[in-house]
């Protein structure tokens, strides 16, 4: 694999980040997961935008324009001669002295991943469940709150998230879902949550401390042009349990049904019909639309 590194194109094994840059040293700094269908890069303004904002959100200085960013990004999946590939844009602190304070990092680390694996099944278990959908538990850690760690700012400080899927893995099951400190429902660990009930698509809002989720949008958007009412309210786990369907959407593993949450069988235990409407128009769409790599 070719990696961009600051400015430079070199093989995987000349990919190097110094061990004194904040990134490795206190997880200062901000990341992005892209994925490439079919020759076009999906929803990439999007992304970067989202990325500018993380970076901008802690106060970090991207030494390239957006403009420039988005080219990178472009020619590091050309030069892979990728045409499916999930792309990992990441930007840290930089090289600095052991303290932690972000003064002595002149300069921000600037690096871009391919990888031509682009379904990831660890993600959810296993191809075959993500099809037949994944039971979740609710984590006991709470979300980081907007005024502790803006789950907003996509940054490479997932430990919160990483404590939360311990304790789904330590039980056996694909993944948690996060309340926030009043007890209503966020998200999971690197997804987005909808629920389906009486064909209205309800999700949390982004002020309850989410990430604001491309998939999500996407999915929204969807879910209108299908004609269903989509709102962005306060959900309970009351809510969860007793929804007709309900999902994750993460731009890594698309749009997966979750058919058992702390041990209640959602709907049927099976994908329901609209979740399964939604991942077929997101796939289309996501297989269409997009920043042409090779033109
Ligand atoms: C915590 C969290 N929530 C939600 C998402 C989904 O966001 P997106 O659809 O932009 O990939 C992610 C994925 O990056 C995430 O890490």
């Amino acid at each position: 694999m070719i990696v961009y590194v600051n400015g430079s194109f070199v093989s995987e094994e000349e990919a190097k980040v110094s061990v004194f840059d904040h990134g490795f040293l206190y997880g200062d700094g901000v990341f992005e997961g892209i994925k490439a269908y079919n020759g076009r890069i999906f929803a990439l303004d999007e992304h970067v935008d989202r990325f500018f904002e993380s970076a901008q959100s802690i106060q970090l200085l991207l030494p390239l324009s957006r403009n420039e960013m988005k080219k990178a990004i472009l020619e590091t999946v050309r030069r892979n001669n990728l045409k499916d590939a999930y792309i990992r844009p990441v930007a840290s602190r930089g090289k600095g002295a052991l303290g932690l304070d972000p003064r002595s990092c002149p300069k921000a680390t600037v690096v871009i991943i391919v990888d031509a694996e682009i379904r990831h099944p660890e993600d959810t278990g296993g191809a075959s469940l993500s099809q037949k959908g994944i039971k979740v538990i609710t984590t006991t850690f709470r979300r980081n709150g907007p005024d502790v760690l803006s789950p907003r700012i996509k940054s490479t400080n997932y430990l919160n998230n990483i404590l939360a899927k311990l304790q789904a893995n330590a039980v056996g099951v694909q993944d948690a879902i996060f309340l926030n400190e009043q007890g209503f429902v966020c998200e999971l660990t690197g997804d987005n949550l909808f629920i389906v009930k009486n064909s209205r698509v309800l999700t949390p809002p982004l002020w309850f401390g989410i990430l604001d989720g491309v998939t999500r949008r996407v999915v929204l958007r969807i879910a209108k042009e299908m004609r269903l009412e989509t709102t962005e309210e306060p959900l309970t786990l009351h809510d969860l349990y007793t929804s007709d369907e309900c999902f994750c959407t993460a731009t890594r593993i698309e749009v997966v049904s979750i058919v058992w949450v702390d041990g209640r069988q959602i709907g049927s235990g099976a994908p329901g019909p609209v979740t399964v409407q939604i991942t077929k128009r997101f796939l289309d769409l996501a297989n269409r639309e997009g920043a042409p790599i090779f033109e």
